[in-house]
């Protein structure tokens, strides 16, 4: 996720691109960069965040009336100043702000190689830049038509050329991309609150739509470049509202923004079938010698190490063990260099985590960061590193990083597991055809939020809960407890169902609330039998279960059904309803549920 803001028109166009920057900030900020043709094609960019760009640019004149800015959060190369949008082409003549993946761009990148092109940076959009500059025959327009079609997964783009004043190109395909309407000036931007101060009518961009914004006019092309045309909307939100997507809170939003980060995650991973995981270097020779994998990880990161623990077990036939990492620094751990360690990480800087990693390295194990944030500490110390391409996450409470990182965790395992020789063909393919149906799933629980919202709002008194679940429901219940506790302040604990009876038991009455997570098919019987226990106990209990488990209803009190997908794919959608039910339940109590008192978003200190 990284903001794009461009401008043509009568003004400066710096100071409107610097303005629109700062209000994209959220959406990303690891380095910046604004490009501005004027008497020339001028690129000034820098690693850090837009006030480090502001610092920059007060040594240099960038004058002109067209121009275009970005501020990155990096999925490709480093976070550094070379990396930084825009992007020259190799002659300097056309610049490039990207936001989104090309899953294709290694593909790209060789043809173009061989073609005698050089490249500067590591990430996938100088490829687009080197492409649109290959087909540049005079029009930009046709120039990046080609080049688009060319790209795979997703992009938005803006785009200018030295040779022409008169306008610049933006493209939209499965990443966010608006056109601001003004007087004789017009806008691009990633999202509303960058041009808001401008203009309230925009138009919202659909995938395939090639735009030509011009100072009096906007042209709309679909990927052919035949018109098209769009609805012009006012928007009235104010710049915080419209920061949070029209959202009541980052947290929901982030949420929402869960289909999207389930596609990401998976981008350039899942293709034909199949699953691959191109950044991974770890050797088939090293895997074969492997004798047992740790997750080491805090609070939500590790509730995703737990589902790893499962999936290893599953899938490699390693014993598998998921370690809070505050613990396990103090330890002594069974670790020599036969000993695969996954260290989850949404920040990349938490002082316990980074201090087990490096235990772990010290003991000589091979170390694998599943990690948020590009180019952080856990991603720079361990051996390899895998992005989980959530975006920036705003609120306290992680959510959306937790579905990447389980989501992550299992298409490595399994690919860890393919590279072993311990996945078949079909049951590849049919891993393979299950991820890539989860967005559609996830956007489907969504679409029925009112009914965790009603539930919560009238269990809003209630102060003691357990979450139960067996195996991979076991893990979410972790999570589902955590989430609970830590913005709505309500009492919570995940349990495994079959311990209720070896002590919790006794603390259950009609005061109580059980969220008993019954997804996994091979034991849903079992955690039925315990929700059955409950309720001898009075205890009020809401079901989270798979479609098509209609037993459960004459038991629970209330039941809230997921879509059906593989049972070790389940977490990655399952854990949807048990964050949004947090969120319902700490917004009935009227809670500050961005900022929940006495936590802070990265703990960099032990
Ligand atoms: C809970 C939460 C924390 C973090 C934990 C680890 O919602 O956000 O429990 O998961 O502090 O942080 P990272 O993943 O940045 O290492």
């Amino acid at each position: 996720m990284c903001g794009i803001v461009g401008y043509i028109g009568g003004n400066e166009a710096l100071p409107i691109l610097i303005e629109g920057l700062k209000r994209l900030e959220y959406r990303g900020y690891d380095s910046a960069g604004v490009a501005i043709l004027g008497d020339n094609l001028e690129v000034i960019k820098t690693q850090g965040r837009i006030k480090d760009l502001e610092e920059k640019l007060k040594n240099v004149k960038l004058k002109g009336t067209i121009g275009l800015g970005h501020t990155r959060w990096a999925t490709h190369g480093a976070p550094n100043d070379i990396n930084a949008h825009p992007h020259y082409s190799e002659s300097k003549n056309i610049v490039v702000v990207h936001n989104g993946i090309i899953e294709n761009y290694l593909d790209l990148k060789k043809m173009l190689i061989k073609e005698g092109h050089t490249f500067r940076s590591d990430t996938d959009t100088e490829v687009i830049a080197y492409l649109i500059e290959d087909f540049y025959e005079g029009d930009l327009l046709q120039a990046v038509k080609k080049a688009v079609n060319m790209l795979e997964g997703s992009f938005a783009l803006g785009v200018m050329s030295r040779d022409d004043k008169t306008r610049f190109i933006a493209v939209r395909k499965d990443s966010p991309l608006i056109v601001g309407l003004g007087k004789g000036e017009n806008f691009i931007a990633s999202d509303i609150p960058a041009i808001l101060n401008h203009t309230k009518d925009v138009i919202i961009l659909e995938n395939g739509d090639i735009a030509e914004i011009k100072r009096d006019t906007v042209n709309l092309y679909n990927l052919k470049l035949e018109p098209i045309k769009r609805n012009i909307q006012r928007i009235n939100w104010s710049v915080e509202d419209a920061k949070k997507g029209g959202f009541k809170h980052f947290m929901l939003k982030e949420i929402f923004e869960e289909p999207r980060v389930i596609k990401d995650a998976m981008r350039g991973r899942v293709r034909d079938g199949k699953i691959e995981i191109p950044d991974l270097a770890l050797s088939k020779d090293f895997l074969k010698n492997v004798n047992r994998v740790y997750f080491v990880a805090c609070g939500t990161a590790y509730h995703a190490g737990v589902v790893g623990r499962y999936a290893t077990e599953k899938f490699l036939l390693l014993p598998a063990e998921a370690e809070v990492a505050s613990e396990f620094r103090y330890r002594d751990p069974v670790i020599d260099k036969n000993t695969l360690v996954f260290v989850v990480s949404q920040s990349g800087e938490t002082a316990d985590t980074l201090a087990a990693l490096r235990l772990a390295k010290k003991k000589g194990a091979y170390t694998i960061g599943i990690v948020n944030v590009v180019g952080s500490s856990v991603s720079r110390e361990t051996h390899d590193t895998v992005y989980v391409n959530a975006g920036p996450e705003i609120a306290v409470a992680s959510t959306k990083a937790y579905v990447a990182q389980v989501e992550t965790i299992l298409l490595v395992i399994l690919y860890l597991a393919k590279l072993s020789g311990k996945l078949g063909r079909e049951t590849e393919k049919k891993y393979a055809d299950a991820f890539l149906k989860l967005p559609e799933l996830a956007q489907e629980i969504l679409g029925q939020s009112d009914k965790i919202a009603q539930f919560a709002a009238n269990m809003k008194t209630i102060e003691e809960t357990f979450f139960i679940g067996r195996n991979l429901d076991y893990a979410l219940s972790l999570e589902g407890a955590l989430k609970l506790k830590e913005i709505s302040y309500v009492h919570a604990e995940g349990y495994p169902a079959g311990e209720l009876k070896h002590g919790p038991l006794a603390l259950v009455t009609s005061r109580s609330l059980i969220i008993a997570v019954d997804t996994y098919t091979p034991l849903r019987e079992k955690t039925l039998s315990n929700i059955k226990e409950v309720k001898a106990r009075n205890g009020k209990v809401l079901s989270i279960a798979s479609e098509g488990y209609e037993k459960i209803k004459d038991v629970a009190d209330a039941v809230f059904y997921v879509p059906k997908t593989l049972d070790e794919l389940s977490p990655v959608i399952s854990v949807i309803p048990l964050q949004l039910f947090a969120y319902y339940m700490a917004e009935a109590r009227g809670l500050d549920i961005d900022k929940p008192r006495n936590l802070a978003k990265s703990v960099t200190v032990e």
